[in-house]
């Protein structure tokens, strides 16, 4: 989920400015609320969705605006409460920015590069141009390095050099023809994992459940989804993934679970019992709920329960209850849990919307402003909660680390700086979070239809390599379960596939940070022509094609709206065969594709065609493999500021690779390639060193 936007035009902060220490109030400025990180965050995304770059804060008659002027100015614009909401959610963080033991500004890193110093790339970053569509100020200067890292050693956690690859069970293969992706089927590719160059899984949901949202409402802890197969599968699988060198993680979804959860029944059976303070319930009559929060899955995210004559909260569908993470009995239940895993030996855990564990203990009604800048209500109440950090930490020290376990939060509407805080190497919280901002380009969200256009991931990831501490490490992923697919975000029409595949995959696989690949990526495959909402089987589009028929909108528009974002896209079944239901099933799968298969796009083709995507991602991944600077290298960008244009070179001790990439169809006028430097790969076969990159060409050449 892409909640909130973020704004590449971002600003380098003054050097390690500490957050703001004592509480802000209506007298403090704009430049109070910047260097405060969730106010930081805030802003930026409030910036960005009125429309506005983040230069206005740099602005000094805007930076000493004081918030009481800001009311007087713009307060008609909002709602009552929206300086109470925001003052709140700043106050209730006084942590400061994991400071950097890096030098803010970094020298440019010609300067620091190895011998002999490459004069053409010093001239090409020197030249390095304006002629993008952004205001000047940017966090990077032309030439400007990102951070140097502290030189990674031998004992690096081994997650730092692994390309990791997201399995979604229920669409991978089906071993037993029943039309449902199993445990069994995942055992039967491990090979084909092998070969790709994963060193780590990571399976959504395989746990008992009603499926109401595919396995993410869990019925059962510590039981496999008898459609998935037996605990006895799940060894073998694990073994299997053991043997070959590949590691295996969880999905840990303990924000909520399914109402058919032992601990809930007993709640609503017992409301003294020991179970009975496990979820968020509150009273209230029938007919008016206790807040105004809303649902990601539509309407209210409160559900009455005449059991108790309560109501209970549920974030997402209603079949997924929220669990309270105050009560300390709550809290202990999880860590046994996740330790029974790990005893089991599973190598860590994706942690599931981790960030709305705590909710503000009132349960105030969402800021209408608030609500209408997001799309959702009451989210600055539990987006990133009171007791956030204090609740990681006991998971942290009780069940990770005694494991030495791996640990990625799904945190959704976190930005760079409470990503900072959630992931500080010192602050025994989370290793890495997934970070959405660049998901969706500004003012837009999932379910518009829109081109996206690269250039905005390209200013993504130099704001993050330049700004996000040394002491932290960021997720690399573009497709997950939950989101169309990338290769038709950008080329919604199948122009340019596979190119523009490979593209994806060079600039993933070569960036600084830990790939995530999710399965087909590899395949390049792309979204489907669902034809009507029958087609779907997703919740979410479901109950949102439901919400915007009941408001009026007719079935072909809502249909229209709900095919541009629906999370179906990237669950139909692997296309492992140009056969029957592509190789996925001997029967009709649960959810169908729509059939290029056929055309070549599938598994066993691919495997056979060295000009495939699939050939590619394995020549991506045995890269990043033989050459440490794609792991552990710093990075420096080229002419940063040219529209389209996106170089980098990736250094370490003893070798330098640089990279070279055109983010767009049109011809782009190449930057000079520096003596000496050989090719490693490219998105085209043959290279032509003329003076364009042909559209979407990428290539990597090393020193
Ligand atoms: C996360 C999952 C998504 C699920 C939701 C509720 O966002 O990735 O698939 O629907 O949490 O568990
Ligand atoms: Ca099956």
């Amino acid at each position: 989920m892409a909640l909130f936007h973020r704004s590449t035009h971002d600003i380098r902060r003054p050097s390690a400015q500490p957050a703001a220490q004592q509480p802000l109030t209506m007298r403090s400025t704009v430049a109070d609320l910047w260097a405060n990180p969730v106010g930081h965050d805030a802003l930026t995304k409030i910036l960005l969705q009125l429309g506005l770059g983040t230069v206005w804060v740099t602005n000094p008659v805007v930076r000493r605006l004081r918030l009481s002027q800001i009311k007087s100015i713009a307060g008609r614009h909002l709602d009552a409460g929206f300086f109470d909401a925001l003052l709140a959610l700043l106050n209730s963080q006084t942590d400061e920015r994991p400071v950097d033991d890096e030098p803010a500004t970094p020298p440019l890193e010609s300067e620091k590069m190895p011998s002999p110093k490459p004069e053409s790339l010093t001239d090409m970053a020197a030249e390095g141009r304006d002629d993008a569509h952004r205001p000047a100020t940017t966090s990077v200067s032309p030439g400007t390095a990102a951070r140097s890292p502290e030189e990674p050693s031998g004992d690096e956690p081994w997650w730092k050099r692994a390309v990791f690859y997201q399995i979604y069970p229920r669409s991978f293969k089906d071993s037993n023809g029943d039309g449902i992706g199993d445990l069994g089927g995942i055992v039967e590719k491990l090979d084909y994992l092998r070969d790709l160059g994963v060193d780590a899984l990571w399976l959504s949901p395989i746990y008992d459940s009603p499926n109401d949202d595919n396995g993410y409402d869990i019925r059962d802890y510590r039981a496999i989804m008898a459609k998935f197969g037996t605990m006895a599968d799940f060894d073998r699988l694990l073994a299997g993934a053991h043997e070959r060198g590949m590691r295996l993680i969880m999905d840990l979804v303990v924000n909520h679970t399914s109402d058919e959860h032992q601990w809930f029944q007993q709640a609503l059976r017992d409301p003294q019992g020991p179970y009975g303070d496990f979820y968020l319930f509150r009273d209230g009559t029938p007919d008016s709920p206790p807040n105004n929060w809303t649902s990601f899955f539509s309407g209210s995210a409160w559900r009455y329960f005449p059991e108790r004559e309560q109501w209970g909260l549920h974030l997402f569908s209603s079949k997924q209850m929220d669990l309270n993470w105050d009560n300390p009995a709550l809290r202990r239940e999880v860590v046994d849990m996740v330790r029974w895993w790990l005893d089991k030996g599973v190598d860590g855990f994706r942690l599931d919307v981790i960030n709305y564990i705590s909710k503000q203990a009132e349960l105030p009604d969402g800021d209408g402003t608030i609500a209408q800048l997001i799309g959702f209500n009451g989210i600055e109440n539990y987006f990133y909660g009171p007791h956030l950090h204090e609740y990681l930490r006991q998971l942290r020290t009780e069940a990770f680390e005694p494991y030495d376990a791996f640990s990625v939060g799904e945190t959704p509407g976190v930005g760079l700086d409470m990503a900072a805080l959630l992931t500080g190497r010192d602050r025994h919280e989370l290793d890495m979070v997934f970070n959405f901002d660049h998901l969706e380009m500004p003012g837009k969200t999932r379910f518009d239809d829109y081109r996206y256009d690269l250039d905005y991931l390209k200013h993504y990831l130099i704001d993050w390599a330049t700004d996000y501490p040394s002491s932290c490490w960021m997720s690399l992923f573009y497709d997950n379960h939950d989101n169309p697919r990338w290769v038709s975000k950008v080329e919604p029409n199948g122009a340019y596939r596979t190119v523009l595949a490979k593209l994806l995959a060079v600039v993933q696989l070569t960036s600084r940070g830990t790939p995530f690949l999710f399965q087909g990526q590899e395949l390049g495959m792309v979204n489907q022509r669902f034809s009507s909402i029958d087609d779907l089987r997703d919740i979410e589009s479901i109950n949102l094609f439901h919400e915007l028929v009941a408001g009026g909108m007719s079935h072909t528009d809502a249909f229209a709206k709900v095919l541009a974002g629906t999370r179906d896209h990237a669950r139909t079944p692997v296309q492992w065969t140009a056969g029957p239901h592509a190789g996925f099933s001997d029967v009709e799968p649960w959810i169908s594709g729509d059939g290029d298969e056929r055309d070549g796009w599938n598994a066993a083709d691919e495997a056979t065609n060295p000009g495939s995507v699939l050939a590619f991602y394995r020549t991506m991944t045995a890269l990043r493999r033989e050459h440490p600077a794609l792991t552990d290298g710093t990075v420096a960008f080229v002419a940063p500021r040219r529209s389209h244009y996106f170089g980098y070179i990736r250094a370490c001790d003893d070798e330098r690779l640089f990279i070279e990439c055109n983010l767009s169809r049109a011809p782009l006028r190449r930057e000079p390639v520096p003596g000496g430097f050989t090719l490693l790969a490219s998105t085209y076969d043959q290279l032509t060193l003329d003076g364009n990159l042909r559209p979407y060409e990428a290539n990597v050449y090393q020193a």
